[in-house]
């Protein structure tokens, strides 16, 4: 039942006012149809009842020579007449037509000063009863259910018996007229020109409605992929512009957030850097020349720290444009840079690649990436590659990879694991963690796994 709903707001909003509308368009639709039909009945039985009136006073007064010949003579395909010495109709119907007919009927003979049995009346409700020889047999049929609900081919009829001078009965078989077809179709395309102006107008207006939600959609997603994205239009109805509000004051709050925080890294390492160089300075002067070796080694490490924390923060606060650009190529660019240098990296060949990114960004990460795998792991195979949704870039090496209980912890600023400190691979710990934020800044995700043959392989998998 679930799956069969449309997924948006529009669809389900469009699929209750059209139920509703046929709904309420089939309702009054037999309503009217059933007020139509009692009219026309009402209308068609008043004349039937005239005419029979009528001939039954002329036949009546006729002499019986004459009277077969008046009886012929009134015959015609929707009207017929016969004499008889029972009354064709047996049993009386209570139809509100059937009713009014025999009142009538019943007043006019005892206008005529006679006193006769009551006329008796019926309404048939079956095909083609006119040219039925049997009206008993329609009669019946009618008695066994065979009425209608005033649509489709039947015909409606009135059946009378009316009682002469003479002892006989005179009966007729009379078929009210019939409604054209051409009514109950001028009917129906009102009806469908109505829902299709009714359903036009709704659509546009619940697409107003909803307009405001992709909307919000929109602006949050396009937030999470640039922090200096503009704010959103306030406009539509009060909720909808209180909403826009609310966001709009949430993103520059969220702005300032990140903001101070990177104003803060990027303030207390640019004043590290004073007393560091003082520090270095008299190191520099010191006697012992053991000593001083290693205070300015230690101090060196310190500036190393301190250029890639300024680093990560003007990276975060001004990551510039973006840029169409062959991801290839910049990843073929990392590699040929390293393995000039002479270290063991390649690259599997790839058609280009074209994403809009930060480039210098990912290219920093890409690095970190790759330098890892040559610190840690040895050798590096890297490799690029569109899937169905994303651009997947994988880093291989062939060193010891991480333990899995360390496998999200390196991504930690300044983590880096107990093997690696102090070896002469020399990082401070925030490669990782300049590179996940990097990726991320682009809606991507960045993880590591221990390949099945050992070795780390990291993952980089950006959205198309
Ligand atoms: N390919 C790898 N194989 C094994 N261990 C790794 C690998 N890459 C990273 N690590 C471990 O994760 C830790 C964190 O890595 P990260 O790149 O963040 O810092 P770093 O390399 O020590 O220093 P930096 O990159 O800042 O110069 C490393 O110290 C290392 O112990
Ligand atoms: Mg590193």
């Amino acid at each position: 039942m679930k799956t069969l709903l449309p997924d948006s707001i529009f669809g389900r909003t469009m699929i209750v006012l059209l139920g509703g509308l046929m709904l309420s368009h089939l309702v009054s639709f037999f309503i009217y149809y059933g007020h139509r039909e009692e009219a026309r009945k009402a209308a068609g039985g008043y004349a039937i009842a005239q005419r029979i009136a009528n001939l039954a006073r002329l036949v009546d007064e006729a002499p019986s020579d004459w009277q077969q010949r008046i009886i012929a003579a009134s015959n015609d395909p929707s009207f017929t007449a016969s004499i008889s010495d029972v009354p064709i109709v047996t049993d009386d119907s209570n139809s509100s037509v059937a009713l009014s007919v025999r009142d009538y009927l019943a007043a006019q003979l005892t206008s005529a000063g006679q006193h006769l049995p009551q006329p008796r009346v019926a309404t048939l409700a079956t095909e083609n009863v006119a040219s039925d020889p049997h009206p008993e047999d329609a009669a019946r049929s009618h008695r066994h259910g065979a009425s209608h609900m005033g649509l489709g081919r039947s015909v409606d009829a009135l059946q009378v018996s009316m009682p002469l001078k003479d002892g006989d009965w005179l009966s007729f078989v009379a078929q009210f007229p019939s409604e054209t077809s051409s009514t109950s179709r001028q009917l129906l395309v009102a009806m469908a020109i109505m829902s299709f102006v009714i359903l036009g107008l709704s659509a546009w207006l619940v697409r107003s409605v909803v307009r405001p939600l992709d909307e919000l959609a929109t602006a949050a997603d396009r937030f999470e992929k640039d922090l200096s994205a503009p704010p959103m239009p306030v406009n539509g109805t009060h909720e909808t512009r209180q909403a826009a509000q609310a966001f709009n004051s949430m993103q520059s709050k969220l702005r300032e957030l990140i903001e101070n925080r990177t104003r803060l890294l990027a303030a207390i390492s640019h004043d590290l850097r004073t007393p560091l160089t003082t520090l270095r300075l008299r190191a520099e002067n010191h006697s012992d020349d053991e000593d001083r070796d290693k205070m300015l080694a230690t101090i060196a490490e310190m500036n190393m720290m301190i250029s890639a924390t300024m680093q990560f923060a003007k990276d975060e606060a001004q990551p510039g444009p973006r840029r169409r650009t062959d991801l290839t190529a910049l990843l073929a660019s990392v590699v040929a840079d390293l393995s000039d240098n002479g270290l063991p990296v390649e690259m599997a060949p790839s058609p280009p690649v074209i994403y809009e990114c930060h480039p210098d960004i990912i290219k920093r990460a890409l690095t970190n990436l790759i330098e890892n795998g040559v610190k840690y792991g040895g050798s590096v195979r890297a490799s690029i590659a569109i899937a169905t949704s994303s651009v997947e870039i994988l880093i291989d090496d062939d060193g010891p990879g991480i333990d899995f209980a360390e496998l999200e912890r390196v991504f930690q600023p300044f983590y880096r694991i107990e093997g690696s400190r102090g070896r002469e691979t020399g990082g401070i710990g925030l490669g990782l963690a300049i590179a996940r934020s990097a990726v991320e800044a682009h809606s991507g995700s960045l993880t590591l796994h221990n390949r099945q043959g050992g070795g780390l392989r990291a993952r980089i998998s950006m959205p198309t």
